[in-house]
C-alpha cells in the first residue's frame, strides 16, 4: 500500500568470516540497501562492527549503506561512519543529549539522517524533528540481537508516524527492523512501512536462498 517497497537485509545474520562475498551476494539477490547494525556493548548489550569494517566492504557494492548506530554517545563517531561510506546514518534519540545537534552533525557530512525508536520509545521523541530527517526506523524488537520475535504492538506506532508524515506532506521513509518474516511483512507495509529490514528471514529461510527470500518479503 505504501508504493515502492525497499528491502534492506541486515548483515548481522551474514557469515562474518566472508562478509565481502555476502554483501556481493545480497546485491546480486536484489537487495535495495545493505543494513549495517553497529553496537557498542553499552547502548545495547552486544558488540558488532565499526567504521573500519564498513570501509573495507564499501568498494564491493554501490548499494546504499543503511547504517543503524546503536551506540552512545553517538556524536563523536558520526564523522568516522560517514567517511567509512555510510549513505544513511540512523541514531537513537536516547543516545544523544541534543537531537537537533546530532541531526545537524549528520547532515554536515552530506549523509541522510534517520532516527530510530525502540519498541517502547514514544513518537513524541521525534515528532518535532520529522521535517529535518529522511527516515524513521521503527524497532520491532529490543535492539541488540538478530533472530528475536516481532512485537506487533509497534504497528500502531508505525501507523501514527506514517500518518504524521503524510499529513505534513513530508518525504520521509518509514523503515521497520526486527523479527520481520513472510507472515508479518504485509502487516508492516499496511501500517505504512516502505523499507523492511531483515536478517534471519533473508539469510536462513529457504536454505538461505537470498533472492527468493528478498522477493517474498517484497511481494507478500
Ligand atoms: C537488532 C538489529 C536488527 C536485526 C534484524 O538490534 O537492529 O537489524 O539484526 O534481524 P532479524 O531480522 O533477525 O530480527
Ligand atoms: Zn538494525
Amino acid at each position: 500500500m505504501s508504493g515502492l517497497i525497499k528491502i534492506s537485509p541486515s548483515i548481522l545474520s551474514a557469515d562474518f568470516s566472508k562478509l565481502g562475498s555476502e554483501v556481493i551476494s545480497l546485491e546480486k539477490a536484489g537487495a535495495d540497501y545493505i543494513h549495517i547494525d553497529v553496537m557498542d556493548g553499552h547502548f545495547v548489550p552486544n558488540l558488532t562492527i565499526g567504521p573500519e569494517v564498513i570501509k573495507k566492504i564499501r568498494p564491493l557494492t554501490k548499494k546504499v549503506f543503511d547504517v543503524h548506530l546503536m551506540i552512545s554517545p553517538v556524536d563523536n563517531f558520526i564523522k568516522d561512519f560517514a567517511s567509512a561510506g555510510a549513505d544513511i546514518i540512523t541514531f537513537h534519540p536516547e543516545a544523544t543529549s541534543n537531537v537537533s545537534q546530532t541531526i545537524k552533525l549528520i547532515k554536515d557530512q552530506n549523509v541522510k539522517v534517520g532516527i530510530s525508536l525502540k519498541p517502547k520509545s514514544k513518537v513524541e521523541l521525534i515528532k518535532n524533528h520529522l521535517s529535518q530527517i529522511d527516515l524513521v526506523l521503527i524497532m520491532s524488537v529490543e535492539p541488540g540481537f538478530g533472530g528475536q520475535k516481532f512485537m506487533p504492538e509497534v504497528l500502531e506506532k508505525t501507523k501514527v508516524i506514517r500518518g504524521l508524515i503524510n499529513e505534513k506532506k513530508l518525504n520521509v521513509d518509514v523503515e521497520i527492523d526486527g523479527g520481520i518474516n513472510f507472515e508479518n511483512c504485509s502487516k508492516a507495509k499496511d501500517a505504512g512501512a516502505n523499507i523492511l529490514v531483515s536478517g534471519s528471514t533473508i539469510f536462513k529461510e529457504n536454505k538461505g536462498d537470498l533472492k527468493k527470500n528478498i522477493e517474498i518479503l517484497r511481494n507478500n
